[in-house]
């Protein structure tokens, strides 16, 4: 007699957003059934997931979602009875950082908060659910310069939001240890792609030279001289899988080792564009200007500047690499030529 082999179960919080959506292609791929979390709103935008609504083949028999709010411990136990998923991929947040320092009690609300809530549903109704914790690179905060940060880094976060996601990556850590959950977290430094939110830095500055070449409006940048380790969302949701198919539950840096500032960023995009250029003055007053028109292409802008900023980030793989077989596919100029080409 052949046995059945049952598809896996995955539930998404935050399958809107750019990772729920590479995460989704990835896990169908795997053959799991996936069941997403969205919140109401008056406009529909679920763009970055419309096109598994649009294959009759996955929707609606692989692919489902549900009413929910990371807010609303009701909501969140009713999916996850309904749905009974074997694991779980908190992926929701609030999780722009200037943003966080405007609606600060939102932000703890869905990303400290909202992630205890989950962890207590499995806790308290004894699930064997594995859960997925989305953590960042942003928890590191104030990093030392030159430094590569690890999984034994200390955490000095620099926003409300990297304090929040503190709260949740600890509380992670300490389901596990008390409750033996499998409660796992990736520490993703920051990965991005095509379907990049606008207002991130990278996807901002991909469409401003779109626009540029288009039409020479030039567009504002706040801090150039942040550097971040930039890889591709891609690469991070498999590492997302990796992590939690691993033979227990712990936390890994996922990152691709080298980093660049973001006025690094602009220059390889310009150049990926032919567009010949120059920086001049300093400050407030610094600018990116075309040294074919004269055209100015970037102004600095007081109001892109937050109260903090994190100055450093690079991350160490090391232990991912080693014990999930994990490294990013993708290079900083492929990284560029598909958000350009897509
Ligand atoms: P994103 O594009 O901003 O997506 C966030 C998702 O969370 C969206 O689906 C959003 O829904 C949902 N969401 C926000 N608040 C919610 C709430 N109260 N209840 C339910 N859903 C809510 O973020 P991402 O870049 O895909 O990142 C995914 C996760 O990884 C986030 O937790 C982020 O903080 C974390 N992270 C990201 C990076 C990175 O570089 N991308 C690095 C490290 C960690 P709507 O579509 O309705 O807004
Ligand atoms: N967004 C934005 N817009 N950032 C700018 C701008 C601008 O006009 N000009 C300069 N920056 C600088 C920011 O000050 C920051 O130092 C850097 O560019 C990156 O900003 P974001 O792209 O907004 O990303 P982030 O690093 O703050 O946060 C992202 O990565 C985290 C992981 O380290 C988000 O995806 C977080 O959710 C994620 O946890």
């Amino acid at each position: 007699m052949k046995s059945v082999v049952k598809n896996k179960i995955a539930l998404i919080t935050g399958i809107s957003g750019q990772d729920g959506s590479y995460l989704t292609e990835y896990l169908l791929k795997k053959k799991y059934v996936v069941h997403g979390v969205v919140r109401r709103s008056s406009l529909i935008k679920t763009d970055r997931i419309d096109r598994f609504f649009n294959d009759k083949k996955i929707y609606p028999k692989k692919f489902m979602l549900h009413y929910g709010d990371m807010n609303d411990s009701s909501s969140l136990q009713s999916i996850i009875l309904k749905v009974r998923p074997n694991e779980i991929y908190n992926l929701a947040a609030q999780s722009h950082v200037k943003v966080s320092f405007e609606i600060p009690e939102y932000t703890a609300n869905s990303d400290a908060l909202g992630t205890m809530r989950i962890l207590e549903i499995i806790r308290s109704l004894g699930l064997k659910t594995k859960f997925y914790q989305a953590s960042t690179s942003e928890m590191f905060g104030k990093t030392s310069k030159n430094s590569k940060q690890n999984e034994n880094t200390a955490f000095l976060p620099r926003s409300p939001y990297g304090a929040a996601k503190l709260y949740a990556h600890w509380m992670t850590i300490i389901y596990r240890e008390s409750y033996n959950i499998f409660a796992c977290s990736g520490i993703l430094f920051n990965h991005e792609s095509p379907l990049r939110g606008k207002n991130f830095v990278t996807k901002k500055i991909i469409d401003g030279i779109r626009l540029y070449i288009k039409s020479g409006n030039s567009f504002n940048l706040g801090n150039i001289y942040a550097i971040r380790d930039w890889g591709h969302a891609r690469d991070y949701v498999e590492a997302m899988w990796k992590i939690m198919q691993y033979k227990k539950a712990d936390d890994f840096v996922i990152a691709t080792g080298n980093s660049l500032s973001i006025k690094q960023f602009v220059n390889r995009c310009l150049s990926f564009n032919k567009i010949k250029f120059k920086w001049l003055g300093k400050g407030l007053k610094e600018r990116c200007i075309d040294t074919s028109t004269n055209s100015i292409i970037i102004k600095i802008d007081k109001k892109q500047f937050r109260p903090l900023d994190v100055e450093y980030l690079r991350g160490d793989y090391s232990k991912a690499k080693k014990l999930l077989n994990w490294k990013p596919r993708y290079t900083i100029d492929d990284l560029i030529s598909d958000m350009f080409k897509n």
